[in-house]
């Protein structure tokens, strides 16, 4: 079964999204085919990018024109945030079904915006999120709702950057709080370390946040310097009812930190075993046991686990474009049905889930105080 796409936002991510589609020949039991029909996108040389792509018969700066196009069956949007709630909800009111890039809207109110139009149209949509999908996020899932390791003593969940140090590094508009929104980091990295926690039903119920800017100013990329007022670091501390027990969990993510590039991981301790994954050592599970009173850390070597089957041996290591191809088979199987038990994309209740959480933590951070947590939608 063919499903046509649209990609409205050409630059970083639908690129990476579009030669994920290039390579579906390496999915062995998907029936679900993605076919790139159509791109906007406001810049002349990102459109062009899409010449090399055969099936793309449609690129427009308007991205009005694709959701006129009866042609296609899902949109996938991967523009600036303050962008996100008027696209997001011109596509849903096009007829079309959404896979929408986090944050899911600038900030609480506008992805409860979209919420609210996903309930009145009824279309089929989720967040992209896609490092859970390694082998090492997956197991750690199994592990973590398993009960094997006891009564759950802490967590981190955290996705750490080093690429802001250089401080030469242009400005984009996820530097600014006008386009990437006042959680600044949250918004641009709060997804990945929340996204599981929240799978687990463990969303702080209070928090309290530290957040921490960077350089005041960057390149301007024109000879200039421009103003970056958005945070880069973010603390969050958060107390969770786990299994009846309040339980701290950590949620960080960073823009600034020296040694990291693009590092996800996630730690579950407990009274009777723990698990361990970071992507700075791809291929390693750590699983912690208690036994004959001695104190264990096994380290499992990892190979292509995926849960979506590839033509790639097993003996081989996942990387981020593979990732982000399960997710979209993740995607396209939920969509059409085939899912079964196989973990699903981040849904739009998960991704408001992330905004409660941002909101309390600039909260937070501006009172110095712990903050409660609304009711929430996830
Ligand atoms: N899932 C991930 O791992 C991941 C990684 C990076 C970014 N993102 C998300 O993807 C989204 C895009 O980020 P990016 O890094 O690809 O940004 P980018 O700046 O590289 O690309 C954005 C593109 O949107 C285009 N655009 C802007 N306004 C438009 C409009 N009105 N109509 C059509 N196109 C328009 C720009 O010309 C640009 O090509 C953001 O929501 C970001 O948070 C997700």
């Amino acid at each position: 079964m063919n499903v046509n796409i649209a990609i409205i936002g050409g630059g970083l991510m639908g690129r990476e999204i579009t030669s994920s589609f290039a390579r579906w020949c390496a999915l062995v039991d998907t029936p679900v085919t993605p076919v790139l029909k159509a791109v906007a996108d406001l810049n002349p040389e990102v459109l062009s990018w899409f010449e090399k792509i055969p099936s793309v018969t449609q690129r427009v700066s308007d991205y009005q024109e694709i959701l006129a196009n009866p042609e296609i069956d899902v949109v996938y949007v991967a523009v600036p945030h303050h962008l996100h709630e008027q696209i997001y909800i011109d596509v849903l009111r096009a007829g079309k079904d959404l896979l929408a890039e986090k944050p899911f809207g600038i900030d609480l109110q506008a992805s409860r915006n979209i919420l609210k139009v996903i309930e009145e149209t009824g279309r089929f949509v989720r967040c992209s999120s896609e490092l859970p999908f390694l082998p090492g996020g997956q197991r750690a899932f199994e592990v973590a709702r398993s009960g094997k390791i006891g009564r759950v003593l802490e967590v981190v969940s955290a996705f750490h950057h080093s690429s802001d140090l250089d401080p030469n590094k242009p400005a984009n508009w996820k530097r600014i709080n006008a386009t990437c929104g006042e959680g600044g980091v949250l918004n641009d990295l709060g997804m990945h370390s929340c996204h599981l926690p929240l799978r687990l039903g463990w969303k702080p119920k209070r928090l309290f946040s530290q957040l921490q800017k960077g350089y005041a100013e960057r390149p301007d990329g024109k000879g200039g310097m421009m103003a970056c007022d958005t945070w880069d670091n973010a603390l969050i501390h958060g107390w969770c009812d786990i299994d009846g027990h309040e339980t701290p969990v950590r949620l960080e993510m960073k823009r600034l930190q020296p040694g990291a590039t693009n590092t996800w991981f996630i730690e579950i301790m407990g009274t009777e075993g723990g698990v361990r994954y970071s992507t700075s050592d791809t291929k390693g599970l750590y699983l912690f046991e208690r036994s004959g009173g001695e104190q264990f850390w096994k380290r499992s070597e990892l190979g292509f686990e995926t849960a979506f089957k590839t033509v790639t041996g097993g003996i081989f290591e996942v990387g981020f474009t593979d990732v982000i191809q399960q997710m979209w088979a993740s995607f396209l199987l939920e969509r059409a049905g085939l899912l079964g038990d196989r973990f699903g994309c981040a849904t739009p209740e998960e991704a408001v889930g992330t905004h409660e959480i941002f909101a309390a933590a600039l909260e937070s951070h501006e009172t110095s105080s712990v903050v409660t947590l609304e009711p929430s939608a996830s």
